[in-house]
């Protein structure tokens, strides 16, 4: 397992310069409907010329604050920083649906590990609050935290991540994938407890290994029952059988983290938009 691979400036492909490949997919899946996921946000970094380059996604979960994956934690030289795009479907093309809203603070729980790939859950505090329209809104977080999935779950996933043919979608993707339940996922033939599937963590992808997630996905939200409930975090390689995408599982404990971070109760915030 090479360690840079989980570091989001290898990720750094200019996809503004990628040419929408016709049919590309995440792993095994399909362009979204534009706007169907109006809290999907594109997570791009200004490279002092003007050029952005998206390196992860993540959720609007208030109007103020995304939701993403510890390691998508990137420093920021001078001259640079870090904007979410909300509403948006393609990076190429300008849509007037766009926000693009500037970064101001990157809150990863803990320092990431990139060894046992523990606690990869970050929040990001926006400078301007987004608009609530049909295009941006948020992503409700479940309130008392998610204890477990059941296998075989069916979940979507989305992201402008890496696709079949291995480069980066230039329109947002979106794949169904299955829960493999931490048993199986640590067993031998699957990760073999390295790094360990632990209580926090959801194991999610295809039997035949057809469809995942893939770099460039990282810090999404996975959906399953309707409910927010993982964020995209690591695999190894893409679509291997055994080898399923997994998921930083939206538990009580980060539920009450991200409470604590934000300062209001998640039902108050909810009440202001
Ligand atoms: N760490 C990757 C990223 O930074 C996400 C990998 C997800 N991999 C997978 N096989 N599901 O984008």
């Amino acid at each position: 397992m090479n360690p840079s691979l989980y570091n989001p400036l290898v990720l750094l492909i200019v996809i503004f310069l990628a040419p929408a490949y016709p049919g590309a997919k995440i792993i095994g899946g399909h362009e979204v409907k534009p706007h169907s996921r109006p809290y999907m946000a594109s997570l791009q970094l200004h490279n002092g010329s003007r050029v952005y380059a998206a390196y992860c996604g993540g959720a609007l979960i208030t109007p103020k604050w995304v939701l993403t994956a510890a390691h998508c934690e990137i420093s920021i030289a001078s001259g640079q920083f870090l904007r979410a795009v909300l509403g948006g479907h393609s990076h190429s093309k300008y849509e007037k649906s766009e926000q693009r809203l500037r970064i101001i603070k990157q809150i990863p729980i803990t320092k990431y590990n990139k060894r046992t790939k523990k606690d990869d859950i970050m929040l990001l505090q926006l400078k301007t609050a987004a608009k609530i329209n049909q295009y941006v809104n948020v992503l409700n977080l479940p309130k008392g935290g998610i204890t477990d999935m059941k296998s075989g779950t069916t979940c979507t996933v989305a992201g402008w991540g890496k696709t079949k043919i291995g480069n980066y979608s230039d329109t947002l993707q979106e794949v169904e994938v299955e829960v493999v339940d931490r048993r199986t996922c640590n067993s031998k033939d699957y990760y073999n407890h390295r790094p360990e599937i632990t209580q926090d963590m959801i194991c999610a992808g295809d039997r035949k290994g057809r469809a995942d997630s893939c770099q460039g996905d990282s810090g999404g939200p996975l959906i399953c029952d309707k409910m927010y409930t993982g964020i995209v975090s690591f695999g190894r390689g893409c679509a291997n059988a055994k080898k399923p995408g997994v998921y930083t599982l939206l538990t009580k404990k980060y539920i009450d983290w991200i409470r604590s971070i934000i300062g209001l109760p998640l039902k108050d915030a909810e009440e202001l938009y």
